[in-house]
């Protein structure tokens, strides 16, 4: 145990720090190292920085660019080393990591150039090897890295040292797992694209670093940071190894600390205060811990799992299962949009007013029905007013395979009907042309993006058509953001956020539903529920307001604890392979989701598992056993 954490944190082997948000660990970490430059350089030291790339020190880029502008920090006595790059991939690449820190950081500094090192992924195989030492020499000439600031993969990595790296290895080159890839894939437009080999410093020559600083957020670490820091180290998850340094801390914002005991478990490792969410969480727990429905459960199994102090409090057993297990109960309904004319008091939802006035966010085409396609139905069905927004138009998930059949089917089009007039023959032309004109690595021209955003347009509408709902109630925003940027280099501007503004004053609705926090921080559907989150802001004080409630669905990538859900809303065996079709006419995006379990390549086979392992949840607790369930939590915004 590290000896200055409580009692709560007394399974944790390392300095972990949880912070409110991402923003406020990256300001803090930022501060940290103003202080470290600005006393090395009084002293007349330099300051050797170890640093990485990826979306997670963003921000902290951005808080030591402002610090250089506003605040004077001068980087002219740093030297920085980064800790990996991708072999074979020239520096212009847009995803190399030369470029990355170029412009995420280095081109807005008074760093001299000839203080930044990036290991050098254009030499020859041959020549990996030497120059992997000379990298080493200069760190050590240099110094020693005074501090190291570091991320972590999904696969435990840090830099690419991916399991299987012993701690004592050194700067290689390292042949990249098969996740960290399919985790890149969407940056490189594409799992063919992303390199198979990089160059990374060993865990040896981080662990060397004076200070370490790991920074993590979003749901999406939370299970691997909780390894890193709990269990025994080990080179199946590499980032454990940094147990065994002096002065190492993991900085995470709340998503990330999700998993640790500390946060998911409390109740295992100290005093807890009793809150109603918290007593629903532990019963829950406890029932899948012990695998006995709610109603079962007795007084040893609570004092057996660190919980009698709840029945204590609210026992005794029978009372309390009874309570937790009506308030799951009362989330189950099959009225997304409130039962009329029903009393409500119980109903997650209220009866009145019937209809409502509903908007559906959807980040990207497809969001929509793969989260919530069966409650989309019924909401129809039962005669509300319903208007699906797509925030972007979802065009860089398209394959470019997808955007030259169009152009082919519309070139036919043109030859068989020659006697028609064709404008369109003449823009498939091009894109056609610019396609062929293409490499791997070049990103699309605004021609292509447009096929490629049509082509969405039109499965989406026909995928709400077989959920049943008009296609006429679709909205496309194409929001600037996402038109202008890259994956996880998306910027919010001032216009993504009138252009929900305007939609939501326009409708003016009682219910909104939109895919909330998301697993991964810079992902689109992050980005999407920011800018809605900025739109809320902004119409606070608008009538409309007082009666509207946010309700926020999930994509695949999360599982829903029963203990989080809020409203279920069961479905039937048909409706589920209504769904499934609905969601078949997402053509594009075939073979196109990360894999999140075993063997499930397929978005739609990504839902069907999901709505049916909430089903089986429910049952487990020993509710009614439904065939499938779409999940929502209400935001209380
Ligand atoms: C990058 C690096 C990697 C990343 C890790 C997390 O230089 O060394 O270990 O820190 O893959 O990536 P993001 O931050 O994109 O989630």
């Amino acid at each position: 145990m590290n000896p200055s954490t409580s009692e709560s944190q007394q399974r944790e082997r390392l300095k972990t720090v949880v912070h409110a948000s991402a923003d406020a660990a990256s300001a803090l970490v930022a501060a940290d190292i103003a202080a470290l430059i600005r006393q090395n350089t009084a002293a007349g030291r330099p300051t050797v920085l170890g640093l990485a790339t990826g979306s997670t020190p963003v921000r902290l880029y951005r808080e030591l660019i402002r610090l250089h502008r506003e605040e004077k920090l001068s980087f002219k006595k740093v030297i920085t080393f980064n800790l990996d790059e991708y072999h074979g991939l020239p520096r212009t690449h847009p995803e190399s990591y030369w470029r990355f820190m170029h412009e995420q950081l280095f081109n807005h500094l008074d760093l001299p150039a000839a203080s930044i090192n990036v290991p050098d992924g254009t030499v020859p195989r041959a020549d990996v090897f030497a120059s992997c030492r000379v990298y080493e020499e200069k760190i050590r000439a240099a110094g020693g890295l005074d501090l190291q600031v570091l991320g972590i993969g999904r696969t435990g990595h840090i830099g690419f040292n991916e399991p299987g790296s012993g701690r004592d290895s050194r700067t290689r080159l390292v042949t990249l797992d098969a996740l960290t890839r399919r985790d890149a894939a969407r940056d490189f437009l594409g799992e063919a694209n992303v390199p198979r080999h990089a160059i990374t410093m060993g865990v040896g020559t981080i662990l060397d670093a004076k200070r370490i600083v790991l920074l993590a957020w979003g749901e999406a670490k939370a299970r691997v940071v909780a390894d890193a820091v709990e269990q025994p180290p080990s080179d199946a998850l590499p980032a454990s190894f940094l147990q065994g340094h002096a002065a190492v801390a993991f900085h995470v914002d709340q998503a990330a600390a999700g998993e640790l005991t500390r946060v998911r478990d409390p109740w295992l490792v100290g005093t807890v205060t009793w809150t109603p969410a918290v007593a629903r969480r532990a019963v829950v727990w406890l029932s899948q811990q012990v695998k006995k429905p709610v109603l079962k459960l007795l007084e040893e199994d609570y004092s057996e799992h660190g919980m009698a102090d709840l029945l204590t409090e609210q026992g005794p057993a029978y009372g309390l299962n009874i309570r937790i297990f009506n308030e799951i109960q009362h989330t189950i309904t099959g009225w997304p949009g409130g039962k009329p004319g029903a009393d409500d008091t119980h109903r997650p939802e209220r009866a009145a007013p019937h209809p409502k006035r509903v908007v559906v966010f959807s980040p990207e085409p497809s969001d929509d029905v793969l989260g919530m396609g069966g409650t989309l139905r019924r909401l129809v069905d039962q005669g509300h007013n319903v208007t699906v927004a797509y925030q972007t138009s979802g065009n860089l998930g398209v394959p470019d395979e997808e955007a030259t059949m169009a152009a082919e089917l519309v070139l036919e089009l043109d030859r068989a009907s020659a006697a028609f007039e064709n404008p369109g023959a003449k823009f498939a032309r091009e894109v056609r042309r610019q396609l062929g004109a293409k490499s791997a690595f070049d990103g699309d021209t605004p021609e292509i993006r447009q096929l490629k955003g049509i082509l969405r347009r039109g499965e989406a509408r026909a995928s709400l058509q077989a959920c049943g709902v008009d296609a006429a109630r679709a909205r496309f925003l194409d929001l600037p953001f996402y038109e202008r940027g890259r994956y996880r280099q998306f910027q919010i501007g001032d216009a993504d956020v009138a252009a929900l503004v305007t939609l939501l004053r326009e409708v003016k609705p009682h219910q909104i539903f939109a895919t909330g926090r998301a697993a991964d921080p810079s992902s689109v559907p992050a980005v999407c529920f920011e800018i809605l989150r900025r739109a809320l802001t902004q119409t606070s004080g608008d009538p409309w307001r007082a009666a509207c409630r946010l309700w926020l669905y999930r994509g695949p990538d999360r599982n829903w604890a029963p203990a989080e859900i809020e409203m279920a809303v069961p479905f039937s065996p048909r409706e589920l392979t209504q769904k499934i079709q609905a969601i078949y006419h997402h053509k594009s995006q075939r073979s196109q989701s990360p894999v999140f379990a075993a063997g499930l390549h397929e978005a739609w086979q990504q839902a069907e598992h999901h709505n049916r392992a909430i089903a089986l949840s429910y049952d487990a607790l020993g509710l009614a056993e439904y065939e499938a369930i779409e999940a929502f939590e209400r935001d209380p915004a």
